[in-house]
């Protein structure tokens, strides 16, 4: 579709809604999940089940503007069961009973994590290599949620580019080998046959020394699971961005996206936030800065045909992740002297008020200008 007429429907959503503000003239924005439906994909947000009962304003921000909510850690192993045997599905089910009646989708994060990998479990790899272990965990949760959940991220960061296999140290590399990754995928497919199967990876980004090794670990990866034909259908790039980390390169970004495209597979964005750099910076400056580089990486990533959506890592600063950390402060001797403070990171689109920020506005113009996509318009 061309970006003009793409534009012309945004539009004409944003007029259908009721205007806002005291002078009236400004027509209220539509939502983020509208402006990404109008290019075909989807938008959504992770949050916590505490946040969303606890906060009713969050809650009714979240349903207004995700279409998809990811569990920020509800489905997470050692969430569901942190004692052998003892699955406690109480949480991960009221979310879903939650994004039910909300009409919002929910994404399978996350089947195989190093880091959420119980105790026990933990311990249970260290013996004799028993890949039952993982078959019986996901035989309790992928059928539990097969009607609900039609997105799994079944492996999340299995890459660090310093290993000669391209594959992290991992409990899951040490007790099954670097093959896991591939057995995960088939075992995730036995119980899930008709959902969408994705690796979800962190780091790969930017054109600099640390991403582009990163980002080739990550493609040798893929070519091993399809040269084996594992089921795998698509990827998760985090896109946890870092105004600290320098030039984003648009160019070097579509090319690697293209690189994943080729493939076959589909494309996500799935756990985009903004790391701020200057916290002394007013307030305007700083959340032009966070809008600019969403936008940047929106733009590029958008105009690949087989990127089918995106989710932002939280809604709302006021349930960041991202933390101004003390090392953050001690960059500005002498600032907020006045008693005033840096407050939070800034990264999301939505501010601690739950006010759409210009990362907000960025978000709905990049999907306004994207291009339509060709791949998977059932998964969205
Ligand atoms: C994070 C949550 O946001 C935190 O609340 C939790 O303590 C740790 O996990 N990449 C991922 C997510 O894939 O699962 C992580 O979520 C953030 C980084």
């Amino acid at each position: 579709m061309p970006p003009d007429l793409n534009r012309r429907r945004v539009l004409a959503a944003m007029a259908a809604l009721p205007v806002d503000g005291p002078g009236g003239a400004e027509p209220a924005p539509a939502s983020l999940r509208a402006a990404a439906r109008l290019s075909g994909r989807w938008y959504g947000g992770a949050a916590r089940l505490d946040h969303l009962q606890g906060d009713a304003d969050f809650r009714a921000a979240l349903v207004r503007e995700c279409g998809v909510l990811t569990p920020e850690l509800e489905l997470k192993w050692a969430a569901l069961e942190p004692r052998r045997g003892e699955l406690d599905f109480r949480r991960m089910d009221a979310l879903i009973d939650f994004a039910r009646q909300a009409g919002v989708a929910v994404h399978g994060h996350t089947l195989v994590w190093h880091r959420s990998i119980p105790d026990w479990a933990q311990a249970a790899m260290q013996g004799p290599a028993d890949w039952r272990l993982i078959e019986r965990y996901f035989a309790s949760v992928i059928p539990r949620y097969g009607e609900a959940i039609t997105r799994w991220d079944v492996v999340n960061e299995p890459i660090d580019p310093a290993a000669a296999d391209g594959l992290r140290d991992s409990a899951y590399k040490r007790a099954f080998g670097p093959d896991y990754v591939r057995r995960a995928l088939e075992t995730a497919r036995v119980f899930a046959p008709n959902a969408k199967l994705m690796i979800n990876e962190y780091g790969l980004e930017y054109d600099d020394a640390e991403d582009r090794p990163r980002r080739a670990a990550f493609l040798r990866l893929l070519d091993r699971l399809q040269a084996k034909g594992a089921p795998l259908d698509g990827v998760g790039l985090q896109s946890h961005l870092n105004l600290g980390k320098g030039r984003l390169s648009q160019t070097s970004l579509r090319a690697f996206l293209h690189e994943l495209a080729a493939r076959g597979l589909f494309v996500s964005v799935s756990e985009l936030d903004v790391k701020e750099l200057d916290y002394a910076s007013p307030v305007e400056r700083r959340d032009a800065a966070v809008a600019a580089l969403a936008q940047a990486y929106l733009d590029a990533a958008l105009d690949e045909p087989r990127m089918v959506g995106v989710t932002t890592w939280g809604l709302s600063d006021r349930y960041s992740w991202l933390e101004v950390t003390p090392a953050d402060l001690r960059r500005f001797p002498g600032a907020w002297r006045d008693g005033s403070t840096p407050g939070v990171n800034r990264g999301l689109p939505l501010d601690a008020a739950l006010q759409r920020k210009p990362m907000y506005q960025a978000m709905l113009a990049a999907f306004a200008a994207a291009p339509g996509k060709t791949a998977g318009s059932s998964i969205i």
